[in-house]
């Protein structure tokens, strides 16, 4: 707050009223979901219940606590994953756990794979036994690679990796041939999925690889419109944030503040946007939005880099996503777990768990042609419906479903993946051979 009050004063005319009210309305509804919360689960330990550390603190335990209660429910859970087996392959530690040793491979953006793969190993859902699994996990980490000078990873190894993956599992064990692939499942967290491509022409022009086409990919890309690094059968799954990370920012947030930060975005802004091929960083949406409001005191636009990060989402109000070279980023995830509403700017964009996460009631779309009005689309919000969203956004169980624990919670992220896979039963072999079964003994 000292920070950026001290050089970003809002204009006159909203600073004083409207922070004030803001102030009272964040109190009142951390209150309400406070007392809801306690209400609810009376058997919890109590929380420290000061004035000043009251509405952060609501926040966190309300996201982590309900852990506790949810591990009961674990019988009603295998039901409603309709009995969901999952079989995870034991492959050589070079497609997987070697990449390890650089430890920023289980925490960036695309650490999804390694987070799903850790989760299933303990999941109720995981069986030892192939003969009665649903469905295959093939365990490769493609992005870890990070050797390139910008410190993304590189992907030109993928498609090499994850084939060899595939001969391996097909010549030594029975089920990717039984079934051509069909109930194996694997992870593509990175740009435009199984396409293994960071570059949108590149990425279409490869396509999915063909040994990929018959399985089931869980990709952090997705768009409602017809795309070849989408054509195959698929969950969207967020980005990974590590929940450590979020719980961090929550607990770390000054207690008594409320968010000072009205319109947030930190990443890559080109002032000259490069042409790449025909192609422009962020379809110039970035270039548009540092260009008409770096000088607008509602706006607190970053262009640089920096780790705390968090600390900024958890004091504001609006948090701009906008698209990248892909249309997803982990703002998406950010915004939500920290109580900022996303201001998605993506046209077409897919969503993840979107059957789950009610994304219209939690977030506010605009189109990328109308980035030149985003201070009147958002005071129009402000307005008429910002505090509609934020109560929704308040909804544990949507902070919980976009985040991955080390172990699977009932509701988080890895959950949901079982949940859309115990949704495509019709790829189970051993499920349809039983029911076959017992219809000709009936
Ligand atoms: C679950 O409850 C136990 C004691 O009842 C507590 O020690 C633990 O921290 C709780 N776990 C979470 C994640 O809140
Ligand atoms: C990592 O990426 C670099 C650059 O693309 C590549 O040369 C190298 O073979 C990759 N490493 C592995 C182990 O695949
Ligand atoms: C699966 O099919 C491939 C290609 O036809 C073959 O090379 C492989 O040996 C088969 N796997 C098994 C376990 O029979
Ligand atoms: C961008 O580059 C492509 C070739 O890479 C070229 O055809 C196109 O005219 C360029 N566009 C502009 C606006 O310079
Ligand atoms: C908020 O209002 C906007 C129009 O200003 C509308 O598009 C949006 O759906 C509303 N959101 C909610 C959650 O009511």
């Amino acid at each position: 707050m000292r920070l950026i009050h001290s050089k970003y004063q809002r204009p006159e005319k909203i600073s004083f009223c409207q922070k004030y009210f803001k102030w009272f309305l964040w109190f009142s509804l951390s209150l309400y979901f406070f007392t809801s919360f306690l209400i609810n689960h009376p058997d919890n330990p109590k929380p420290r219940l000061t004035a000043t550390s009251l509405p952060k603190t609501s926040v966190s335990r309300a996201l982590f606590e309900s852990v506790n209660i949810t591990e009961q429910k674990s019988d009603k859970d295998l039901k409603t994953l309709n009995g969901l087996k999952i079989y995870v392959y034991d492959l050589p530690s070079k497609y997987n756990v070697a990449w390890l040793s650089n430890k920023r491979c289980s925490n960036h953006l695309f650490a999804s794979e390694v987070a799903i793969h850790r989760a299933l190993l303990e999941s109720d859902v995981r069986t030892l036994n192939p003969w009665e699994a649903d469905f295959f996990f093939v365990p490769v980490y493609v992005s870890c690679n990070f050797s390139t000078s910008n410190g993304f990873p590189a992907i030109g190894h993928a498609r090499s990796l994850m084939s060899s993956a595939v001969k391996l599992v097909s010549e030594t064990m029975p089920f990717w041939n039984r079934s051509h692939g069909s109930d194996h499942v694997f992870v593509a967290s990175h740009d435009y999925g199984a396409c293994f491509h960071a570059m949108e022409d590149a990425a279409m022009a490869d396509g999915i690889p063909s040994f990929l086409k018959n399985s089931v990919i869980l990709q952090t890309f997705g768009v409602k419109y017809n795309h070849p690094c989408q054509d195959v059968e698929n969950v969207v799954i967020p980005p990974y944030v590590s929940p450590e990370s979020v719980r961090n920012a929550l607990e770390s947030a000054p207690a008594n503040e409320g968010r000072d930060i009205w319109i947030f975005f930190r990443g890559k802004m080109e002032v000259h946007p490069k042409n790449i091929s025909g192609r422009y960083y962020s379809k110039q949406v970035r270039t548009n939005i540092w260009r008409r409001y770096s000088g607008n005191r509602k706006f607190y636009l970053q262009r640089h880099r920096f780790p705390g990060y968090l600390s900024e989402i958890v004091r504001s109000t609006f948090c701009l996503c906008p698209l990248g070279w892909a249309p997803w980023s982990p703002r998406l995830v950010e915004s939500v777990v920290l109580g900022c509403v996303p201001v998605i700017i993506a046209d077409g964009i897919r969503l993840p768990f979107s059957d789950a996460v009610k994304w219209r009631e939690i977030s506010v779309t605009v189109a990328e042609s109308d980035v030149g009005r985003l201070e009147k689309i958002l005071d129009h919000v402000a307005k008429s419906n910002l505090s509609t969203i934020q109560k929704n956004l308040w909804d544990p169980e949507v902070r919980k479903a976009l985040l991955f624990n080390y172990r699977v919670q009932q509701g988080d992220a890895t959950w949901h993946v079982q949940y859309a896979l115990s949704r495509k039963m019709d790829r189970s072999h051993s499920k349809n051979r039983v029911s076959g079964k017992l219809k000709s003994d009936a």
